[in-house]
């Protein structure tokens, strides 16, 4: 049975209340990569862990780019024979809005029922911060790490990681890897550690269409003009089938099938739609006939709606033949989809389905690949050990709808594996108000960080 070594248990231990009090600080910053009147926040997160990484052990530098900037740690201390890993993680997070659902402000931190409430506090703050508590684990106990460490903290994952393949492309000596670790998504079920054995990919668009010049009295127009919200709803119902399938032509040509043995693995896992559906406040489930829930979230690419604005929305009834309508729609992409390819798809079925009387332009908002893991490998393998180490029992691999856009970029650019290993839970409400994150979760997976430096370098208690 692995163990964590003792000397990292006690360090972890003893120092909790101050780690806590230094993951509130971090949470206080409002980084919101989205929003440009938080650019100097979003700043200060990058400069703060900065400092972490200075008070951890690890040389620290910040990297500017045409967006927010990129902060490097490293720890080379191991030589150039021990093997390196490359740690990412997000300090950005998402827009707290709507602020009046948050039951406590999204940038006071609050510890209820176990669970750190704050808006980046499971995405991904308290992840990278736990990978850094871990390393600062080694270093203040032991002067040393069993492997040499790059830690890659970005600001823009949350907008969709645009500057970031151009810098791991420009430093791909500095990013050098035999492998990366990543902690930004979470566990199938509380108790349960899980490794990611893949990750969607993702194309957004804006579709504006245009009607007449401005916007005309329904009675002494309608009929006679084409309604642009009644093209766009039309365009939008054209991208589906009667069976949930994705009716943009060519859209599953590039579809490689996941191996039996992941959608078998899959089946195995403790999943009722029922308790699903009663999850989410649904009454029934939908979606692509002939899949199950977790191979539709999983293994299949999907085309959804995010958003739509059109014509009068305010109280009581306006008359109005609206001059503009817009629509925000994204595909989450699988193996080996390109995100580029599907964009020029979905412009073109746009336009197929267009009618005359309207023109619409198709915007590419961002978009990010595809990504499957392998799982074999020294760093799968220690992570297995160092997960039944801390929650004393093997990993389940699991699958993931959302996408990390770099984490193909790393695979191919520094042709490293990528170990995905999350601490969130479900229900963890990121990306929306009350975001938590589990204090248990967070405790228990600094030390399963920690014990993963053992493991990875053959050192591990038992
Ligand atoms: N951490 C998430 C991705 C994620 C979500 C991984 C759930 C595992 C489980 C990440 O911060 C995220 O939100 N990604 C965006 C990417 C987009 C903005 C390009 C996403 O998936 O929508
Ligand atoms: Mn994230
Ligand atoms: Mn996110």
């Amino acid at each position: 049975m692995p163990k964590i070594a003792n000397d990292l248990e006690t360090f972890l231990t003893q120092h909790q209340s101050r780690i806590e009090e230094e993951l509130f600080d971090f949470l206080r910053i409002p980084s919101v990569s989205a929003q440009p009147a938080h650019n100097a926040d979003t700043r200060a997160a990058a400069e703060w862990v900065k400092r972490s990484l200075e008070q951890a052990g690890l040389a620290a530098t910040i990297h500017e780019t045409p967006g927010h900037p990129v902060v490097v740690g490293e720890w080379r201390g191991a030589g150039s024979r021990a093997p390196t890993v490359l740690v990412y993680g997000h300090y950005d997070v998402q827009p707290a809005e709507p602020l009046d659902l948050w039951t406590s402000p999204p940038f006071e931190p609050q510890v209820r029922d176990g669970r750190i409430y704050a808006r980046g506090s499971v995405d991904d703050k308290g992840q990278l911060f736990l990978h850094i508590k871990a390393l600062e684990a080694h270093l203040q106990t032991r002067s040393i790490l069993p492997c040499n460490v790059v830690v890659i903290a970005e600001g823009e994952e949350e907008v969709g990681s645009e500057n970031l393949e151009a810098f791991v492309e420009r430093e791909r000596k500095l990013l050098a890897a035999n492998a990366v670790v990543i902690s930004d998504s979470s566990m199938f079920a509380e108790g349960m550690p899980s490794i990611l054995s893949s990750l969607r990919g993702l194309s957004y668009f804006q579709i504006d269409v245009q009607g007449p010049s401005g916007d005309l009295h329904s009675g002494m127009y309608g009929g006679a003009v084409v309604n642009p919200a009644t093209a766009l709803a039309r365009i939008i119902a054209s991208m589906h089938d009667e069976n949930g399938h994705v009716a943009i032509e060519g859209f599953y040509d590039d579809v490689s099938p996941f191996p039996d043995k992941v959608i078998a693995g899959m089946r195995e896992l403790p999943h009722t739609d029922a308790q699903f559906a009663r999850e989410i406040g649904v009454t029934s489930l939908g979606g692509e006939k002939g899949f199950t829930t977790l191979e539709k979230l999983w293994t299949r690419p999907t085309c959804e709606v995010n958003g739509m604005l059109s014509g009068y929305t305010g109280d009581g009834a306006k008359t109005v033949l609206p001059a503009k309508a817009m629509a925000k729609v994204s595909c989450r992409l699988v193996p080996n989809q390109d995100p580029a390819k599907i964009a020029r798809l979905f412009e073109a079925h746009v336009k197929k389905f267009t009618p005359d009387g309207v023109t619409v332009k198709v915007s590419y908002v961002h978009g990010g690949r595809p990504w499957r893991a392998d799982l074999s490998g020294p760093i799968f393998d220690a992570a297995r050990r160092a997960l039944h180490a801390a929650f004393g029992r093997d990993p389940v691999i699991v699958g993931e709808g959302g996408s990390i856009p770099v984490v193909g970029d790393f695979q191919r650019i520094l042709d490293a594996p990528v170990l995905l290993v999350g601490f969130g839970l479900p229900g963890e409400n990121a990306h929306a108000p009350d975001e938590w994150m589990s204090v248990e979760n967070f405790r228990v997976g600094t030390k399963a960080m920690a014990a993963l430096w053992d493991e990875y370098a053959g050192k591990g208690a038992s």
